[in-house]
């Protein structure tokens, strides 16, 4: 194994800088190649077919160019949909981003939880199957929110993000039934934990769980044993379509510091 072969990273936008920052700190000299399917985004509106072939197809290309030593789709919408096909066109492990329910399911006291998701990855087969094998006996209230996808692309633009904004996106969530007991909550959408202060502060009663560590964790599994540079490189951010500038220095502190389109 070749020590400069990087870990690939990859999203619609600035969401999977929710599972690379904590593979980061698991992993501090892994080289990072970021990516983000901003021309694709957002993929929460995406159909399934859409995203079966245009998430394996990319990230091809990305193999291709920079021979990674294995692929993260750090977004739940593009993993529930195409995960399976990505693992059948690729030659690298690639691991999954899917909602926790399990962990949600272990820890709520009130047995309601939520799964607060992309409108696409929401009404997933894959999630009722979670749902069944690990949270049977819960009444799992599922919301599907673009505003949030977009809120927190703003915040790491720079902008300042209103605690009543993230309020009225997750309001609908609390409306369903048995909404105002859901003691956790499942951010299965990679966007939604860079909002986690703002979420809390919204809902200072509900739990957050999110996959991004259980994946840091699966990534040093997998890469047990190989060779890392032996001082942390600079991380390669790339963009399907040109890059909104005031990215920069949130993409700089993930280490990301050569932006470049693909
Ligand atoms: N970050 C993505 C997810 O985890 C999707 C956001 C979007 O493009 O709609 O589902």
């Amino acid at each position: 194994m070749d020590p400069a072969a990087p870990l690939i990273f990859f999203d619609s936008g600035v969401g999977g800088l929710s599972v690379l920052g904590p593979t980061r700190a698991l992993l501090p000299n892994a080289p990072i190649v970021y990516a983000a399917d901003s021309s694709g985004f957002p993929y929460g509106k995406r159909s399934e077919a859409e995203l079966a072939t245009r998430v394996p197809a990319l990230l091809g290309r990305l193999v291709e160019r920079f021979r990674p030593r294995l692929a993260v789709i750090a977004c739940n919408t593009a993993s529930t949909i195409a995960l399976d096909h990505a693992r059948a066109a690729l030659d690298i492990p690639v691991v999954g981003t899917v909602p926790a329910i399990k962990p949600a399911a272990e820890i709520s006291k009130s047995r309601v939880i939520g799964v607060l998701g992309t409108e696409a990855t929401v009404r997933q087969p894959y999630v009722d199957n979670l749902a069944a094998r690990f949270a049977a006996d819960c009444t799992v209230i599922r919301h599907g929110s673009p505003e949030l996808v977009e809120l927190a692309e703003a915040k790491l633009a720079g902008q300042e993000i209103p605690v009543e904004a993230v309020k009225a996106a997750i309001a609908p969530m609390i409306d369903q039934p048995h909404g105002d007991e859901m003691d956790v909550m499942v951010l299965a959408c990679t966007h939604f934990p860079l909002l986690a202060d703002e979420i809390t502060a919204a809902f200072p009663n509900i739990v957050q769980v999110d996959g991004g560590p259980g994946i840091a964790r699966r990534i040093a599994y997998l890469t047990q044993g190989q060779p890392w540079p032996v001082s942390p490189p600079g991380g390669i951010a790339i963009f399907t379509a040109a890059h909104r500038a005031p990215l920069a220095s949130s993409l700089a502190r993930f280490g990301l510091d050569d932006i470049r389109e693909l």
